[in-house]
């Protein structure tokens, strides 16, 4: 089994990101290799922070690695909170208080459109490879469903009557933005083999 360092000190996304890569890949947490670091994430794009996380892991191990990066993009607030999702309301904030945010930026407001788009930069002996993903949805005005992280209890995807905080994890990575760019990095992987 081939192992692949993920940027990340998220235990969710791992889950996460495991599941979709199934048993051909062993993916290996920054604790997993007794890395106690805080990733820079300072770039105004998305694809910007996914290249600055993984080389900086890179930089820092020298390892087969990759990190992702991910932001809600919601059409009535003009692609916001977008690369500022992690932080939308305020340095430290929960996600409990980012929801708020949104919510209340969205009350009265019909256009509840939204899609989360997530990038993943994989460097593989040394060369840089960029995945993306996207799932479209709606912003919900309540909470539903308690799994998950971040905006799941209050995204609603096209074509499901369950929130990405209700769906069965399985469902969700199918169909999820970061679903969809590991499925990119896993066929190159499969391919490289
Ligand atoms: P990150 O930069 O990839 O960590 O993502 C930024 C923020 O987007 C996270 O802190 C979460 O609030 C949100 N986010 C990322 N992925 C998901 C997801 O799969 N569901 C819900 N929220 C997410």
């Amino acid at each position: 089994m081939q192992d692949l360092l993920f940027a990340t000190n998220n235990q969710h996304k791992l889950r996460e990101i495991q599941a979709i890569l199934g048993n051909e890949f062993h993916v290996l947490s920054l604790k997993d290799v007794t890395l106690d670091v805080e990733i820079p994430e300072t770039q105004e794009t998305i694809e910007g922070n996914a290249v600055q996380k993984a080389r900086f892991i890179h930089g820092l191990t020298g390892m087969n690695c990759f990190a992702d990066d991910t932001g809600l993009e919601i059409d009535a607030l003009d692609g916001r909170p977008g690369v500022y999702s992690a932080r939308y309301a305020g340095e430290g904030c929960s996600f409990d208080d980012n929801i708020d945010k949104v919510l209340q930026e969205l009350s009265g407001i019909e256009n509840r459109k939204a899609c989360f788009r997530c990038v993943i930069c994989l460097i593989l002996d040394g060369v840089e490879h960029l995945f993306e993903g996207r799932v479209d949805g709606v912003i919900i005005p309540e909470r539903q469903g308690s799994d998950g992280f971040g905006y799941d209890p209050v995204f609603l995807p096209n074509g499901f009557s369950q929130t990405f905080a209700e769906m069965p994890a399985y469902l969700k990575n199918g169909i999820s933005h970061r679903g969809r760019a590991a499925e990119g990095l896993r066929k190159l992987m499969l391919s490289k083999k």
